[in-house]
């Protein structure tokens, strides 16, 4: 009898979803959310429909479980349901839908809204090269957290820095590390990196220009990465997740250090943040579905000394 019901509900669960699926613009509005998360303007943009229209037809997605919500400060983010199990109904009806075939026609304008969002982090990051550090200790106060950090990434042969800004740790790694590889989008934070290696007399660390999004490495190049305070300013952290295992080595480890969720949005805004935070098990779910096996997830500072800012969490999965 029990088997019954939980058949029916399924079942049910299906239909729903399905039905959900079944519209145009709906339709629209799930292969450009497998593109990654977007806020409803830039959707609105994207499908050029009315805002009102596009919210509905969200509202209608997010109560079939196809698409997620969320809320950071005054704008709504939307993505495709995760973290749910694979068998479950809505999980199911996606996997269909990701085999049809892609953008079409949204192509463009997806293209446009990245390239606007990627624009800001750039100009940013542009203007506060030159003052980041005590950009960062003002905001997050004293980098605490870096010792557990650097503790947790250990030695091995080539480490890759991702979002390495002014290369804090780069000197550091270079006496654990054969090679030392610090990534970056911005060219302004490279230079101040570059500056600091010079002025340190470190062990000179091979600085290369380019995104998390497409990282500048080979399939398998790091044998470690670390992704200190960067992945908050990423549009789409689950795919960049993803482009990051393609560049660990099989059993490779990733260590992450990233803000804790916080409710204050003038402080993303003051961190040119996508992202307020995140929460610890959002991550880990994120990282299994990367191709990742997560070995740690703990937060490692208490507030770190900015009181009531957001606690510093330390991630370390290792490539499966
Ligand atoms: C908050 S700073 C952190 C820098 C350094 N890891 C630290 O903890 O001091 C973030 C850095 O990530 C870089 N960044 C942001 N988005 C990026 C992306 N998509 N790809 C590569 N670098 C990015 C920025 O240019 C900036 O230097």
């Amino acid at each position: 009898m029990d088997e019954l019901r939980t058949h029916e509900r399924t079942q049910d669960a299906v239909l729903r979803a399905l039905k959900a699926a079944a519209d145009g613009i709906r339709l629209r509005i799930l292969r450009v959310l497998a593109e990654g998360p977007f806020h409803v303007a830039e959707l609105t943009e994207i499908l050029g429909a009315g805002q009102s229209s596009v919210s509905r037809h969200l509202r209608i997605l997010a109560d079939a479980e196809l698409v997620q919500v969320r809320r950071v400060g005054t704008w709504s983010w939307y993505s495709l349901r995760e973290g749910t199990d694979e068998g479950a109904p809505a999980a199911r009806v996606l996997s269909i839908l990701s085999a049809l075939p892609g953008l079409n026609g949204d192509a463009d304008a997806v293209d446009r809204v990245l390239a606007k969002r990627r624009h800001a982090t750039s100009e940013f990051f542009r203007r506060t090269a030159p003052v980041w550090d005590t950009v960062r200790e003002r905001h997050l106060g004293p980098a605490e957290h870096l010792e557990p950090l650097l503790d947790a990434i250990g030695r091995g042969r080539v480490v890759a820095d991702l979002g390495t800004g002014t290369g804090v740790l780069l000197a550091r790694l270079a006496s654990t590390f054969d090679q030392v590889i610090g990534i970056d989008a911005s060219p302004e934070m490279l230079e101040e990196a570059r500056r600091r290696l010079e002025d340190t007399g470190a062990e000179p660390a091979e600085l290369r220009l380019g995104r998390l999004e497409h990282l500048p490495l080979a399939d398998g190049e790091a044998d470690v990465m670390v992704a200190n305070l960067v992945l908050h300013h990423v549009a789409d952290p689950a795919g960049v997740l993803r482009e990051i295992r393609r560049g660990l080595a099989s059993r490779g480890r990733l260590v992450i250090a990233d803000l804790e969720e916080y409710a204050d949005d003038s402080l993303r805004a003051a961190l040119g943040a996508q992202w307020p935070g995140f929460r610890p098990a959002d991550v880990t779910t994120w990282l299994r579905a990367a191709g990742f096996t997560p070995r740690r997830s703990e937060r490692i500072t208490r507030s770190n000394g900015a009181e009531p800012g957001p606690a510093i969490h330390l991630w370390e999965a290792i490539a499966r």
